[in-house]
C-alpha cells in the first residue's frame, strides 16, 4: 500500500521546456489533442494514413481493418510488405553509411555497423538459412546473447519470412524446451557462449540439454555463433558453425513477399496458469506499432543516438532494438554486458562515450544504480542526452525525480511507457514535447488507443477509483493469438464479461482527474520481478516437479530493487524441516527453480509448512500467503481456515 499511497499523493508536474517543444514532432498539448481527436472521429482513416506513410508497401492495402472475425482482428490484410526490407532496404539510398548499430561488448571493445554493412549481414544469414531449408512460416527459436547477430538473426528470419521466436538467453534448458516444442521450431540459433559482467554464460551447452529433452524432436539444425573462444560439445549431424554458414553465400537476397497478416514472431510470456503463452505478432501491423510509437514517444529526430538496455529476448528488445530503431533509420547503441560491470558507473560512462541522447531503461536498474551510487551520474559527462524512458513496471516517483535529476540534469522528459508483449508497442506514454509528465504516472495513451478504466460490468469507473484496464478498440500492433491456442487467447484477453468487445490488459489502474493513468499492479497471478514477468503457476509447477515436493504457493512480495521478489510457501512429502536442514533443503529448490525456469524466477525466501492454508472448499488462500510474506501481523478472517496452526509454521523464517 505505501506505494500505491505515496503515488496517489503525488502532484509534481513537469512540462517540456519552451525549447524541447518548439523542436519536438508532436508539438504542444494542441498538437496531441489534434492527433486525438482525428483518430477520435476518424478511427480507420487515422490508421490508414499512418500505414501509408511510414511503411513501405510492395503491394499497398485496400482494406484497413477487418472485424468480421473479431477477436482475430485483420489490419491492412491484402497489403504485401517485407519487414526486414523496411528496416534495412529503403535506407540503403539515403544513408548507407550511417551507423545502424553501435556495439559495445561486456569487455568495452566497441564496433561500428553502417546500413549497407547491416543489410549485407542480414542478407548472407537469410541466404545461409535458406540453404538449411528454413522457408516462409517455419519456426526459428533464438537463444543468443545480446549483440549484432541476435538483431541480423531476427532480420534473416523477417527476411526469409520465418517465424522468430528469441528465448531470452537466461532462461533454462527446460523452458527453451517449452517453447521449441509448442512452437515446433526447426532451427535453432545460438551462441556457443555469451559474456555478461566478466563471466560467461554457456549458451549452446543449454541448447543440448535442451534439445536432449523429450519433446524437442522437430529441431533439425543449430547454428552456433562463436562469441567466445569457449569450446562446446558437438554433434556433426545437427550443430553447424555460423561462420561456416555465410561463407560462401551472398551479399543480396530477395525479400519474401509477406501478406500484413502473416506471423513475423512469436514471443512466449507468462499467463497466471499453465505453460508461457506464445504470442503472436503479425507483419505489417506490428511494424506500424513500432515505427510510430519510436516516433511520437522518444519524439526520434535522425542524429539522434538512442540507447534501449532491453535484451532481445523481451518484447522491448523486439519493438525497441530490432524493429522501432531499424523502421526509423536510427543510430542505436547494443550492449552486451550488465550496469554493473566493471562497476556501477557503466551505463554513465557509455552515454558520455556514444554521446547518447534517447536512454530507454527499466525502473529495477534505475533503482539497482541508486543504490550503488547515486553521485556517480555527476562524474560525466551526459548532456548529450535529452530523452529518458522506463518501462516494465511502474517506477516509484523517489526514482523517478532521481533519474530526472542526476541523470537528465531536469532537462529531460521521462517517458514512462506502459505496454505489453501482447500490445506489441508503447500504449500509454506522454508525447515528450507535449504531455505534461508526472512522476510515477505513465500519463496519456497514444493518439489512436482508446485506453480505459473499467469495473466488473465494463462500466468506466470514476477518477481515483481502481478498476481493470482495457483497451475498446483494436489497434494494429495487437496480439493476434496465442500459438496454437486461439480458444486461451479469446478467453484471456476478450473475455465474456465484457461482451468480447473490450482487450483486457490484465492490470488494474486507476486516473486522476487530469485523466492520467496511474498502473496499480497486476489482476492475475502474474508477478513482475525486475521487470520481467512471471507465473506464480510455472514457478510452483517447478517446485512440484522437485522430487521432495509436495504442494507449493508462490506469492510476491515488494523488493526495493526487484520491485517484486518471490516467496514460496512449500509442503514437503516427507517431514517438515526445520534448522540447518530447513536451510539446505531450501538452498536445493531454489536451485532447482533456476535450473527448471532460469536464475530471475528463483525464490528470495522460502518457507516451510505441514500444510498449506487453506479454505474449507480446499482453496490457498493466497492473499493470507501475501501478507505473511510481506512479514504483516494477520489480521484477516481466518475463521475459513482449515487449519489455522500452520500460519505459525509459515511465519518463521529459515
Ligand atoms: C507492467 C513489457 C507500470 C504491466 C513492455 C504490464 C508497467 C506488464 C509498465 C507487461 C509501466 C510494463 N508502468 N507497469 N510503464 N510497463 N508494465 O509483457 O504490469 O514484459 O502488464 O511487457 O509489465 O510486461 P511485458
Amino acid at each position: 500500500m505505501s506505494t500505491l499511497e505515496s503515488i496517489l499523493k503525488e502532484t509534481r508536474s513537469f512540462p517540456p521546456s519552451d525549447d524541447f517543444r518548439h523542436k519536438a514532432t508532436v508539438s504542444g498539448m494542441e498538437a496531441y489533442n489534434a492527433l486525438c481527436e482525428q483518430a477520435n472521429s476518424q478511427y480507420l482513416s487515422f490508421w490508414e494514413k499512418l500505414a501509408r506513410e511510414q511503411i513501405s508497401w510492395k503491394q499497398p492495402f485496400t482494406r484497413v481493418l477487418d472485424d468480421s472475425q473479431a477477436p482475430f482482428f485483420k489490419w491492412f490484410d491484402d497489403g504485401v510488405l517485407n519487414v526486414s526490407y523496411n528496416c534495412l532496404d529503403r535506407h540503403l539510398a539515403t544513408q548507407s553509411d550511417k551507423t545502424a548499430i553501435i556495439f559495445e561488448a561486456d569487455d568495452g571493445e566497441v564496433s561500428r555497423v553502417s546500413y549497407a554493412e547491416l543489410h549485407r549481414r542480414v542478407c548472407r544469414f537469410a541466404n545461409g538459412l535458406k540453404s538449411l531449408g528454413v522457408k516462409k512460416g517455419d519456426r526459428v527459436v533464438v537463444y543468443m546473447p545480446m549483440g549484432v547477430e541476435a538483431v541480423v538473426t531476427m532480420q534473416a528470419c523477417a527476411r526469409i519470412g520465418a517465424i522468430h521466436s528469441v528465448v531470452f538467453g537466461g532462461f533454462s534448458a527446460g523452458a527453451v524446451r517449452d517453447r521449441v516444442q509448442d512452437a515446433g521450431a526447426t532451427v535453432v540459433v545460438t551462441s556457443n557462449e555469451g559474456m555478461r559482467g566478466g563471466k560467461s554464460v554457456p549458451l549452446k551447452a543449454t541448447v543440448d540439454e535442451a534439445l536432449a529433452l523429450e519433446g524437442a524432436e522437430s529441431v533439425q539444425k543449430v547454428v552456433v555463433h562463436q562469441r567466445t573462444s569457449g569450446q562446446v560439445a558437438w554433434d556433426a549431424s545437427r550443430d553447424i558453425w555460423w561462420h561456416e554458414l555465410i561463407a560462401s553465400q551472398p551479399e543480396s537476397c530477395e525479400p519474401e513477399w509477406m501478406n500484413a497478416e502473416d506471423p513475423l514472431f512469436i514471443l512466449y510470456t507468462s499467463g497466471s496458469t499453465g505453460k508461457p503463452k506464445g504470442i503472436q505478432h503479425s507483419s505489417a501491423g506490428y511494424l506500424l506499432g513500432a515505427i510510430n510509437s519510436f516516433r511520437w514517444v522518444f519524439d526520434f529526430k535522425p542524429d539522434d543516438v538512442y540507447w534501449c538496455t532491453a535484451d532481445v529476448g523481451w518484447i522491448t528488445g523486439h519493438s525497441y532494438v530490432c524493429y522501432g530503431p531499424l523502421g526509423n533509420g536510427a543510430t542505436q547503441v547494443i550492449f552486451e554486458g550488465v550496469p554493473t560491470y566493471p562497476d556501477a558507473s557503466r551505463f554513465w560512462r557509455m552515454i558520455e562515450q556514444h554521446k547518447v541522447s534517447i536512454f530507454y531503461t527499466a525502473p529495477t536498474a534505475i533503482r539497482s544504480l541508486i543504490k550503488l551510487g547515486a553521485d556517480l551520474p555527476k562524474q560525466f559527462d551526459l548532456s548529450s542526452l535529452r530523452v529518458l524512458g522506463t518501462v516494465g513496471e511502474p517506477i516509484n516517483p523517489e526514482a523517478w525525480i532521481w533519474y530526472y535529476e542526476t541523470v537528465g540534469g531536469g532537462r529531460c522528459p521521462i517517458v514512462d511507457t506502459w505496454w505489453q508483449t501482447e500490445t506489441g508497442s508503447a500504449m500509454i506514454a506522454p508525447l515528450p514535447g507535449a504531455v505534461p509528465t508526472k512522476p510515477g504516472s505513465c500519463t496519456l495513451p497514444l493518439p489512436g488507443i482508446m485506453a480505459d478504466i473499467v469495473d466488473e460490468s465494463g462500466a468506466q469507473v470514476e477518477p481515483g477509483r481502481g478498476g481493470f484496464l482495457v483497451i475498446k478498440k483494436p489497434f494494429p500492433s495487437l496480439v493476434r493469438t496465442i500459438w496454437n491456442d486461439p480458444e486461451r487467447f479469446k478467453k484471456t484477453y476478450f473475455p465474456e464479461e465484457f461482451n468480447g468487445q473490450y482487450y483486457l490488459a490484465g492490470d488494474s489502474a486507476n486516473r486522476d482527474e487530469n485523466g492520467y493513468f496511474w498502473i496499480m499492479g497486476r489482476i492475475d497471478d502474474v508477478l513482475n520481478v525486475s521487470g520481467h514477468r512471471l507465473g506464480t503457476m510455472e514457478i510452483e509447477s517447478a517446485l512440484v516437479a522437485n522430487p521432495l515436493v509436495a504442494e507449493a504457493a508462490v506469492v510476491g512480495k515488494p523488493h526495493d530493487v526487484k520491485g517484486e521478489a518471490v516467496v514460496a510457501f512449500v509442503v514437503l512429502k516427507g517431514a517438515r524441516p526445520v534448522g540447518e536442514e530447513a536451510k539446505k533443503v531450501a538452498a536445493e529448490l531454489k536451485n532447482w527453480v533456476a535450473h527448471e525456469i532460469g536464475k530471475i524466477a528463483q525464490p528470495d525466501d522460502i518457507r516451510f509448512g505441514e500444510n498449506l492454508p487453506k479454505t474449507r472448499s480446499g482453496k490457498i488462500m493466497r492473499r493470507l500467503l501475501r501478507s505473511i510474506a510481506k512479514g504483516e501481523e494477520i489480521t484477516q478472517d481466518t475463521s475459513t481456515l482449515e487449519n489455522p496452526q500452520i500460519l505459525a509454521q509459515l511465519q518463521q523464517p529459515l
